[in-house]
């Protein structure tokens, strides 16, 4: 019996500091400052013919579409979403590009896109927020379709790596992004990433093509560099086995290349937690059984730092 609690303990401990660690990642509102802006004002961005209030670009069923003229016809699922399940548009954009709380979906292979949707579906794979509920609502067909419209879009540079010891004071805000803190000053960054809109008009107007600037611990780009090339001495494995020598990925192993740094560190600590162990994320696991914090923080720069 004492042995047991005893193991229990250690589990607990292990499983707890392994999932708590890299809570920075997953993007927890702290705080949503009194709205400034009238809500009902039109807006528009350079380029675009079109204008959205800032009501209607936060309407999570019709999202705005700036530029329609650039994309194939958008499925029905992906600008309007049937029922509870709200437009994948709506936080992905119509550019596929999505933002660090979510993911990035343009240029993903269709049959990686199904089984993620799959292991939503079954649970095999977790997300805190809405993807689990989306899935299961969700048709085989309009998932398809939202699989193909976003397969063929080729992904565009959307962060940009700085390694930096003391960034700008920021929170997490409406929508679960990070950005600026509005009365300005730096704060130390120690052992995480904080990514933040390159430009916070376009962002907050889900403008398609508007990415983000991603503040790493200083000596993040080298370490990860050699760990996703040579495996640091057995840490790891080289990913470049499995997801292509230059980590454009192999038939259904997706790219890896110029990803959010949060969502990709979020998706090691899953995999390694167990919160992510669909069918076919066995082939991940021995590669981050023994990463810590700081390991993934220099893989996931590094992976940010390519262009895609
Ligand atoms: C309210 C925001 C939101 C909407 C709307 C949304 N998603 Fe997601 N999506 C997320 C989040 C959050 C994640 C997971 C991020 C993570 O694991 O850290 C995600 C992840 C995904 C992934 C996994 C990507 C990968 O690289 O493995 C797929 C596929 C996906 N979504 C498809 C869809 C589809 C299809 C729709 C439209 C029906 C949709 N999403 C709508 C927030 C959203
Ligand atoms: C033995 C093969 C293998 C190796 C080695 C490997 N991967 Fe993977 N990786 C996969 C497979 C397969 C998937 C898709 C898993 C799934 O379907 O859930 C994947 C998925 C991922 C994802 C999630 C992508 C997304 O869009 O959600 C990331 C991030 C990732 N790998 C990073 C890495 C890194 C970094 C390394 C090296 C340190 C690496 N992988 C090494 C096979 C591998």
């Amino acid at each position: 019996m004492k042995s047991t609690i005893a193991l229990l303990a250690t589990v607990w401990l292990v499983t707890s500091t392994t999932g708590v660690a890299q809570e920075w990642a997953y993007q927890v509102v702290e705080t949503i400052p009194p709205n400034e802006i009238d809500i009902n004002a039109p807006r528009m961005v350079p380029g675009s013919s079109r204008s959205y209030s800032q009501a209607e670009i936060d309407d999570d069923w019709n999202p705005p579409d700036w530029f329609p003229n650039d994309h194939s016809p958008l499925p029905a699922v992906v600008a309007r979403g049937p029922g509870n399940v709200r437009a994948c548009a709506s936080c992905h954009l119509t550019s596929g590009m999505g933002h660090p709380e979510s993911s990035q979906l343009a240029g993903l292979p269709v049959e990686y896109f199904m089984r993620q949707m799959e292991d939503f579906r079954s649970g095999a794979r977790k997300d805190r927020y809405w993807m689990n509920d989306f899935a299961r609502e969700l048709s085989v067909e309009a998932t398809r379709e939202a699989a193909e419209y976003y397969t063929a879009i080729e992904p565009i540079d959307w962060v940009e790596v700085v390694e930096a010891d003391s960034v700008p004071r920021s929170y997490v805000g409406d929508g679960r992004m990070r950005f600026r803190d509005s009365s300005g000053g730096t704060e130390l960054l120690g052992n995480r990433i904080v990514e933040l809109p390159q430009n916070r008009e376009l962002v907050t107007a889900k403008h398609p093509y508007a990415g983000f600037i991603a503040y790493v611990p200083v000596g993040s780009l080298a370490r990860g560099e050699e760990l996703i090339t040579t495996g640091g001495d057995g840490r790891t494995i080289a990913c470049t086995i499995c997801h292509g020598a230059e980590l454009r990925g192999i038939g259904e192993i997706p790219s890896i290349r110029g990803i959010s740094p949060l969502y990709a560190v979020r998706q090691l600590n899953d995999i390694q937690t167990g919160d992510r162990a669909g069918v076919q994320t066995a082939l991940m696991q021995a590669t981050v059984a023994s990463l810590t914090e700081d390991d993934m923080i220099a893989i996931a720069a590094y992976l940010a730092s390519l262009d895609p």
